[in-house]
């Protein structure tokens, strides 16, 4: 069955950019122009999904009034012939009741948030997209990985390789048999030890997951950091379905962390027509 399904956990603190997040969700904190979340969506929808199910949380309003239209900012827009932005005021592919928010009430952990959207998925395979992980390339990188689902089904995660000193910040994947850049899944272990870690293939924000993971993630096992962490159950899915991890090979920004926000917002500046050049004087006027 094709991914019609995409699920984006917006419910986390996001402490690690405090004050900026007091008030305004990590999700919402621009990279050049765009808020983080709308890049994933973007990413979803050019790869094809059509429903988009947010888990929210408190002060997260923003977000759904992101994705709504705003008539009194699009009125004055058009009142003032600024058709160029007034294209920008609406997400495009943001269609009336394909939008759907649920509250997590409770950030007990990314496996929590995931379980809170099982009464909109229908009960079929779904994706889901970490926005504070920006993956670019030449095609929507979630695509890769429906690519792989549909012809291989099961269960399929994107990967990246990471230094060896750095496995305790993700899940880890032990592999199997590599082809090309796809990987068999033989186990998974959310942030292990350096010493202890199976290989450097570290799970980076991009998942399609069968539907019975929702009743794993019911049991509310805690893990890491005393989390209900949605490695720890993708872990109990391998042998039961396929199980696949594609690596990712075109830039990735961890925009979790301040230098890999940074990172981002130069790196997509850079790409810029309309900035590229100015934002490339400015930082070599900067730098010592
Ligand atoms: P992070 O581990 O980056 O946590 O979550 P966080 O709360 O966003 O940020 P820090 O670590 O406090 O700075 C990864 C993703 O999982 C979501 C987050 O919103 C983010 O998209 N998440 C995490 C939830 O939706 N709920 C949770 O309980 C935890």
């Amino acid at each position: 069955m094709g991914i019609r399904t995409a699920v984006f956990p917006v419910g986390g603190l996001g402490t690690r950019f405090l004050p900026a997040t007091k008030a305004v969700p990590k999700e919402m904190l621009p990279v050049v122009d765009k808020p983080l979340i709308q890049y994933a969506v973007e990413e979803a929808r050019d790869a094809g999904i059509e429903n988009f199910v947010f888990v929210t949380a408190h002060g997260k309003a923003a977000v759904e009034n992101h994705f709504d239209r705003n008539a009194e900012l699009e009125r004055a827009l058009r009142e003032r012939g600024q058709d160029d932005l007034l294209e920008l005021a609406i997400v495009a592919g943001t269609v009336p009741g394909r939008m759907s928010y649920v509250r997590q009430m409770d950030a007990l952990g990314l496996g929590h948030a995931v379980w809170c959207a099982r009464n909109l998925i229908a009960d079929e395979p779904f994706a889901v997209l970490l926005a504070d992980e920006l993956l670019r390339g030449d095609r929507p990188p979630l695509a890769d990985l429906i690519d792989v689902h549909t012809e291989v089904g099961g269960n399929v995660i994107s990967v990246i390789e990471v230094p060896q000193d750095a496995t305790g910040s993700y899940g880890i994947v032990t592999p199997g048999v590599i082809n090309g850049r796809t990987i068999e899944v033989k186990g998974l272990v959310e942030k292990p030890d350096p010493a202890d870690a199976p290989s450097r293939y570290a799970a980076v924000g991009r998942y399609i997951l069968e539907p019975g993971i929702m009743s794993l993630l019911g049991e509310g096992h805690r893990g890491a950091g005393g989390e209900i962490q949605l490695t720890d159950a993708m872990a109990r899915l391998i042998g039961g379905a396929p199980f696949h991890a594609v690596i990712h090979d075109g830039p990735r920004y961890d925009c979790g962390m301040k230098v890999g926000f940074l990172e981002a917002n130069v790196a997509l500046a850079l790409e810029r027509d309309d900035l590229g050049a100015d934002v490339a004087a400015t930082l070599r006027r900067l730098l010592p």
